[in-house]
């Protein structure tokens, strides 16, 4: 019973050239200042409509398992994720387990790391009943969702995606592997298998987002719909975090190969070494100037996160104090903002038998919601069989 919408020939989508349709030309556009800005608007307008009727919002994010979280996530998105949930908008959380050997050989200790990202979750205050957390290699149907989506994007759109090219690039010439290429497609399962349409990201995650988007429409237009008055898959939008942009203690870009980061499960005394080393400047009258003094500037919005203040209030009141005072106003912050939320993440990471309940939950619930979403594919698809 599909009824294609679209009067071209279904063949048409995408276009050999891959840019000649309108959702090539968004997926060109879509790292331009211009489409970056109108991402920017439309998100303001989205946290209204959430305030008003989180109901119709279904959110899909997730990590890869590949260390463990630091501030940096902390204050870029796993706190707002706690606000989305608090408001009542239904959240998937997708442990990218898959997305690990896009760059690398092996997977690691992904065991470990799996169970160390789920304590991160929920040390925060993610709730396993009210957000469904679960690792896609366990839900077999959100996989299968690829093939058709791989019949819907090009080699060439793959190969011009700035997230695939900046990490293919930070690889170190090491070849391109068919997973890196086509993981915007995976990605793009991830988020349509649950109908998702919203997707918390930041900039980087743009053109992956703009992936999904163009992945909904074109299949809509050639495999074509279950029921005549919707798509099968919602268009996802993005909800563009407010951007923090937290440093590394020694200003850099926060990285744990770096070893600048404060990782959210780090105790108090390694907090308070981490930051004794922290880069500084020979100024000590502390100011917020995150373009003249990037370091000292950084620790001063760490300090006014941590605290819940304002960065120029907390320089202003350390004053003439100096890189040693700005220190110990930052660990003090730090440590007690994370006291209780470490001490949570103590406890879970001493039970992984409870941490692979909720997980073993999440994989059912998840996978229940793609095999309802498979079935509708195989049908506009003209593939149910039996
Ligand atoms: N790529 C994301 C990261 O590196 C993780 C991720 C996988 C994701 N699938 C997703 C994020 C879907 C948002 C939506 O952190």
């Amino acid at each position: 019973m599909s009824t294609s919408t679209s009067s071209s020939s279904p063949l048409s989508v995408p276009s050999p050239s891959g840019a000649d349709d309108s959702a090539a030309q968004a997926l060109a556009d879509s790292s331009s200042e211009a489409s970056l800005q109108r991402t920017v608007a439309r998100s303001a307008q989205i946290e209204a409509q959430i305030e008003t009727d989180p109901g119709r919002f279904r959110v899909l994010t997730g990590d890869r398992p590949t260390g463990n979280l630091h501030l940096g996530h902390y204050f870029g998105t796993l706190a707002n994720r706690v606000v989305l949930q608090r408001k009542g908008v239904e959240t998937f959380l997708v442990v990218a387990d898959y997305q690990v050997i896009t760059d690398r050989d092996a997977v690691g200790a992904i065991r470990d790391r799996v169970l160390s990202l789920i304590a991160d979750y929920l040390s925060v205050g993610l709730d396993p009943e009210r957000t469904t957390i679960f690792t896609h290699s366990s839900v077999p149907a959100l996989n299968q969702l690829m093939l058709p989506f791989l019949s819907l994007v090009t080699d060439s759109e793959l190969r011009r995606n700035p997230t695939v090219k900046a990490e293919f690039e930070a690889t170190g010439g090491r070849p391109m592997s068919g997973l890196l290429l086509t993981y915007p497609v995976h990605q793009a399962a991830d988020i349509l298998f649950c109908k998702a349409n919203l997707v918390p990201v930041g900039k980087d995650q743009l053109p992956h987002l703009e992936q999904a988007r163009v992945v909904a429409r074109r299949f809509d237009e050639r495999y074509g719909r279950v029921h005549a008055d919707r798509p099968v898959f919602p268009t996802p939008e993005a909800l563009l975090s407010q951007a923090t942009n937290l440093l590394g203690t020694d200003g850099q870009k926060m990285s744990k190969s770096r070893g600048n980061t404060i990782e959210l499960g780090m105790d108090a005394d390694t907090t308070a070494k981490v930051l004794r080393k922290a880069v500084t400047d020979s100024d000590r009258h502390i100011t917020y100037d995150p373009v003249r003094r990037p370091e000292v500037s950084n620790l001063v919005l760490l300090a006014a996160l941590a605290s819940g203040r304002e960065p120029h209030e907390v320089a202003q009141e350390i004053g003439d104090g100096g890189g040693g005072a700005l220190k110990k106003v930052v660990t003090e912050a730090v440590n007690e903002h994370f006291a209780p939320i470490r001490a949570r993440r103590a406890e879970l990471a001493a039970d992984p038998a409870y941490l692979l309940q909720v997980l073993a939950q999440g994989n059912a619930r998840a996978s229940a919601v793609a095999e309802q979403t498979l079935d509708e594919v195989r049908q506009a698809m003209q593939m149910q069989y039996v």
